[in-house]
């Protein structure tokens, strides 16, 4: 948890709330739990939320029976879970009739589309508060409301702002997440994420490094460099690669930083030279082709091409060596054929990702595909991501062939228990590596060589402990 000292008076007055709710319930020993869904970037709003919490005197609870506060920080991207939601939240009238004073709170995603919210205000009366995305820092003054028995339905069409210096709790381990930038102008048509996370913003890079800084002294061994669209990072004149280098150069204790999402219509030039470059940047990038196909990239707004995206590729291959690609793959967009869809499968069996994340097409109300004609049923939706998942099941495995004897550095993530005791870890290409060692090591770099593999894992030895 961190705070900053040189506060905006809006941020000031964020601290003196929280202060005022810890002399008032501070020493009640209240708990709260929160349960996430969808992306990072909710994850880590979450991690936001609990270092307010924390600050105004609760702890974490170890399950939603022993919350004094429960707070549920929804997604709705893709699938139907609004239905979850409502089940999830109607599941708790039970634990506030034994708890009276438990306290029920609804963000994220989902609750930024405002009649969503309404309704689930309204059929469920012991809902305390409702908030959207943009209400982060006001949660303070909401909880002291709720805490004087006040119900709260709060989400704004605002356009977004970046808060800086609000205090966070980050989930324990080794690896962590730094927003460099908020919201999204891109409007892929498929996408509701422009329209509940607002317009493109992007951090001051002093204070993207100050908090860089401060996560690795805190321990933290890998940085995540977290937005939408990394690469449409801009403030003044630094862009991406320039903040990248910035990033790199002024946190030298930091061994690894990573980044995501990459959007193809704006990896620069720049960007593959940064990466190749720069040692301690991670040679991985996940690159959403989305589809294979120009007649359904177009209508997916991507504003590149096929054969756009396979030069990018065959320039990272070319300059970053080792580099490996993961991607978002949707299937059963409004009036994909067969052949636009075989477009896609080809596409996946000449690039060789290392991964990819599937999807069938869902629409979401308020964005231009859904009210596109020739939408595609869901039993061939289904079909086809089956057959994309063989397709994928087949390339992926063969991708790692060229790894039999490869040398590198795995941050040791933990132990896997299935079967004969292993730690794993992921090189900096993001593969995942099996070796034999000691639990000491977890939370260290180690020097592994590559005996084999199964499926996208590899597995090996370790040849010599470096220092992390
Ligand atoms: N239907 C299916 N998949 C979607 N994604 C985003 N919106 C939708 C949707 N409406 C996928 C995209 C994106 C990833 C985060 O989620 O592949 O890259
Ligand atoms: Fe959605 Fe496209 Fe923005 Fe990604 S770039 S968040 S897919 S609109």
């Amino acid at each position: 948890m961190y705070s900053n000292e040189n506060f905006s008076p809006e941020l000031s007055e964020c601290y003196k709330i929280m202060e005022r709710i810890r002399g008032r319930i501070g020493g009640l020993g209240l708990k709260y739990f929160i349960e996430t869904y969808g992306c990072q970037m909710n994850e880590h709003d979450s991690e936001k939320i609990a270092g307010m919490l924390e600050n105004c005197g609760y702890s974490k609870a170890e399950s939603k029976q022993d919350a004094d506060f429960i707070l549920f920080n929804t997604c709705c991207v893709r699938e139907h879970a609004e239905k979850r939601t409502f089940g999830n939240v109607g599941f708790i009238k039970e634990l506030k009739q034994q708890n009276p004073r438990l306290l029920l709170a609804v963000c994220g995603c989902m609750m930024q589309q405002k009649e969503v919210a309404k309704r689930l205000y309204d059929r469920f009366p012991f809902v305390d508060l409702i908030f959207g995305t943009h209400e982060l820092k006001n949660f303070p003054d909401m909880l002291e409301k709720l805490l004087d028995e006040q119900r709260l339905f709060r989400v704004s069409d605002s356009e977004g702002e970046v808060i800086e210096g609000l205090p966070v709790k980050r989930n324990p381990g080794f690896s962590t997440f730094v927003n460099i930038m908020y919201g999204c102008n891109n409007f892929c048509t498929y996408c509701i994420v422009p329209y509940v996370r607002g317009r493109e913003r992007s951090r001051k890079p002093e204070d993207i490094i100050e908090e860089v800084r401060r996560v690795a002294l805190d321990g933290y061994t890998e940085v995540t460099l977290l937005g939408q669209n990394v690469n449409s990072y801009r403030y003044g004149d630094v862009d991406f690669p320039k903040l990248l280098r910035m990033v790199h150069d002024s946190v030298s204790e930091l061994p690894r930083i990573r980044f995501m999402t990459s959007h193809p219509k704006d990896l620069s030039d720049g960007l593959i030279e940064a990466m190749a470059e720069l040692p301690r940047v991670c040679k991985h990038i996940h690159l959403p082709v989305q589809s294979g196909s120009d007649r359904i990239l177009k209508l997916m707004n991507r504003r590149y091409t096929r054969e756009k995206y396979l030069q990018l590729i065959d320039k990272l291959r070319e300059k970053v060596p080792n580099v490996e690609i993961t991607t978002d793959i949707i299937v059963g967009f409004p009036s994909e054929t067969e052949e636009d869809y075989e477009a896609t499968c080809e596409l996946v069996k000449k690039v060789g990702y290392s991964n990819a994340y599937t999807f069938a097409y869902s629409p979401r109300e308020g964005t231009v595909a859904a009210k596109m004609d020739e939408q595609i049923p869901e039993d061939i939706k289904k079909l086809r991501l089956n057959k994309l998942n063989a397709v994928l099941a087949e390339t992926i495995p063969a991708n790692n062939e060229k790894y039999i004897g490869f040398e590198g550095e795995i941050l040791v993530e933990g132990v896997d228990r299935r079967g004969e005791p292993l730690l794993f870890g992921k090189l900096s290409n993001f593969k995942m590596v099996y070796v034999e060692g000691s639990e000491e090591l977890i939370g260290s770099l180690v020097r592994v060589k590559v005996d084999g593999y199964r499926f996208n894992s590899l597995f090996g030895h370790i040849i010599r402990e470096t220092e992390a």
